[in-house]
């Protein structure tokens, strides 16, 4: 050992005396504080002041917690609340790319499946809420790997078809057809609708003006978990403006009954509602679910899904539906996906990539063989008729069984019209061998991008209720291939879109859980919100 070392040694030693030696005074001293204290002051003293960190009650400290607690909760539902789990996602999202990239995501799809199945990490369910928020390029329902391709699509939101956009830009314009008032009135002319008159209505609840209620929103949007999906729930987002929760629609010139659960319940005892139709038409669904339970949860309420078809595909993915039972009057409420509003058939079943014929003649398989247990029908389309849909989808629209080579079909905005008239006919016709169905078709739900669309720094920043309008006044549907569509036949017309244009503040904007920067969804509603006022106005309806 050197001299060297020794030293070291030693004033290594020296050092550790010096440290036990303050150790030893930095105790007394607490001590002393501690027992002089002790009388004092309690014992909280020494506690983080109010133990916030336990309590996140409040709808303000939720919404202010990030996705980490959002997706416990959501977790916590999951089992009970198919649309609250990974297969959420923002069906009317897309863009397509090039074939290259669509089938990469695919397989990387794949792959998110299996994590999900096994354990998740805080992260994986962070990447499943975002794929939650993303794209839908295909049906659900098919292959898991075509289905996981949606999933994985990390594109949002929707393009609406060109006739589309114009017509929500006209939505005021007034259509001048004369046969246009006697909307309800059968048409003598028609045999293939073998209704007889229907009465007309009373009261067009179309017009109408929006007033300030204290009575709503009927359901709270940071409670009523077990229906309402988050990436819909504006009070778990980083909005602070919620007058447009407190909007109740007013009609013109007559009431309009005021919706209860009970009553609704009452009313639709051994019954069954159905929505069949786009996200849009799943919002009115979850909505639908919120305002019977008023956004208490129920667990007395039954998943019947599987009477109806609605089954989680092989490998995971989003079943084509969900149905629930309210078993205090026997009343089921369900909600059916089918965006086209058209029947859909893979044209080979065993290839997993096939392209699907888009019967545009014929109405979704699932009315067809359905229809006979629905008693309030309420059907809606519109957003998906646009090219890029079509082909990331693979369909291909077909006439008669084949594929359709009629040019001016071919258009979207003609396919599209084309397939309401039938849909709505064939319904129609079916209604003499369904006593008691009542048939509706709800009209387009405006979007309201500004400056751009979706994917091109579109917006819809106001939050100022009736900035756009303060009232309908207009007869006819501003939703004019759908009013045409229900002339004449025994389906009603739920019309929403003049009452829901002068809503442009109520959509999820750029408020989304996990929207990336700069892409606004101006067309699906933050819920409690403007489709509540469709089920009020189809409650008063039925
Ligand atoms: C899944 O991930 C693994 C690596 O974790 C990778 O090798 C594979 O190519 C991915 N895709 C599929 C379909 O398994
Ligand atoms: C529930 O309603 C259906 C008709 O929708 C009926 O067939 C069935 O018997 C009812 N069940 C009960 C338990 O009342
Ligand atoms: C509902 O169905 C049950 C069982 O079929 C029947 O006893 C009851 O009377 C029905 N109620 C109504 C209002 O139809
Ligand atoms: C259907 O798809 C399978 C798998 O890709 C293929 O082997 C088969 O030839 C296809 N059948 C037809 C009729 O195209
Ligand atoms: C929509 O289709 C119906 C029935 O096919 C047709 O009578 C009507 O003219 C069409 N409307 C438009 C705007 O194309
Ligand atoms: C809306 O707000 C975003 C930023 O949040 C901004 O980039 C965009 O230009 C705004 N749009 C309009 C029309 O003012």
């Amino acid at each position: 050992m050197t001299p060297l070392h020794r030293n070291r040694m030693k004033r290594g030693a020296l050092r550790r005396k010096a440290r036990d030696i303050s150790v030893v005074l930095v105790v007394l001293v607490c001590a002393t504080v501690g027992i002089w204290t002790w009388d004092t002051s309690p014992t909280s003293a020494f506690l983080p002041p109010e133990t916030r960190f336990l309590k996140l009650e409040t709808e303000e400290e939720v919404k202010r917690i990030p996705t980490a607690l959002n997706t416990e909760s959501k977790k916590s539902y999951s089992s009970a609340t198919p649309f609250v789990n990974k297969e959420e996602t923002n069906e009317d999202s897309t863009d397509n790319k090039d074939t290259e990239e669509y089938e990469e995501k695919q397989v990387e799809g794949v792959n998110v499946s299996k994590t999900h199945q096994g354990m998740t990490s805080i992260i994986e369910e962070k990447r499943l809420e975002q794929v939650e928020h993303e794209v839908l390029v295909s049906e659900p329902n098919k292959t898991p790997t075509s289905e996981e391709t949606k999933l994985k699509q990390v594109n949002h939101e929707v393009t609406a078809s060109e006739d589309e956009r114009t017509k929500t830009t006209h939505i005021e314009e007034t259509h001048s057809d004369p046969e246009r008032n006697e909307q309800f009135v059968a048409k003598k002319d028609d045999v293939s609708t073998s209704t007889a008159r229907i009465p007309i209505q009373a009261c067009n609840y179309a017009k109408g003006k929006w007033v300030v209620d204290n009575h709503r929103p009927l359901y709270s949007g940071s409670h009523c978990k077990q229906w309402l999906a988050s990436m819909w729930a504006c009070r778990l987002m980083q909005r602070t403006d919620f007058a447009f929760e407190r909007l109740r629609w007013q009609p013109k010139d007559c009431s309009m009954e005021e919706f209860e659960g009970s009553k609704f319940l009452r009313r639709m005892q051994n019954k069954t509602l159905a929505f069949v139709g786009d996200s849009l038409g799943r919002q009115q669904f979850q909505s639908m679910m919120c305002m019977i339970t008023g956004g208490k949860e129920r667990l007395d309420v039954l998943d019947v899904g599987p009477e109806f078809g609605f089954v989680t595909p092989e490998g995971g993915g989003r079943p084509n539906g969900w149905a629930y039972r309210f078993p205090e009057t026997n009343t089921t409420v369900l909600y059916h996906w089918s965006s086209t509003l058209c029947d859909i058939q893979p044209l080979n079943i065993s290839d997993p990539l096939t392209e699907h014929a888009m019967h545009l003649d014929r109405p979704p398989a699932f009315l067809r063989q359905y229809l006979h247990k629905i008693d309030v029908l309420v059907m809606n389309t519109g957003h998906h008729w646009n090219r890029g849909k079509l082909n990331g989808n693979r369909w291909v629209m077909h006439l008669n069984g084949v594929p359709n080579t009629n040019k001016k079909l071919a258009a979207l905005g003609n396919a599209k019209n084309f397939t309401i008239h039938s849909t709505v006919s064939w319904v129609s016709s079916q209604l003499p061998h369904h006593q008691g169905l009542k048939a509706f078709y709800r009209s387009l739900s405006p979007r309201h991008f500004v400056g751009g669309e979706w994917n091109t720094g579109g917006s819809c920043n106001n939050t100022t209720p009736m900035s756009i309008g303060k009232e309908v006044l207009q007869e006819e549907s501003s939703d004019y291939s759908a009013g045409h569509a229900v002339k004449g036949t025994g389906v009603k017309l739920l019309d929403i879109t003049a009452l829901s244009h002068i809503r442009d503040e109520g959509h999820i904007s750029r408020f989304s859980l996990t929207a990336s920067k700069g892409v606004q969804d101006c067309l699906h509603w933050c819920l409690p919100g403007v489709p509540d006022t469709w089920n009020e106005i189809l409650f008063a309806m039925m």
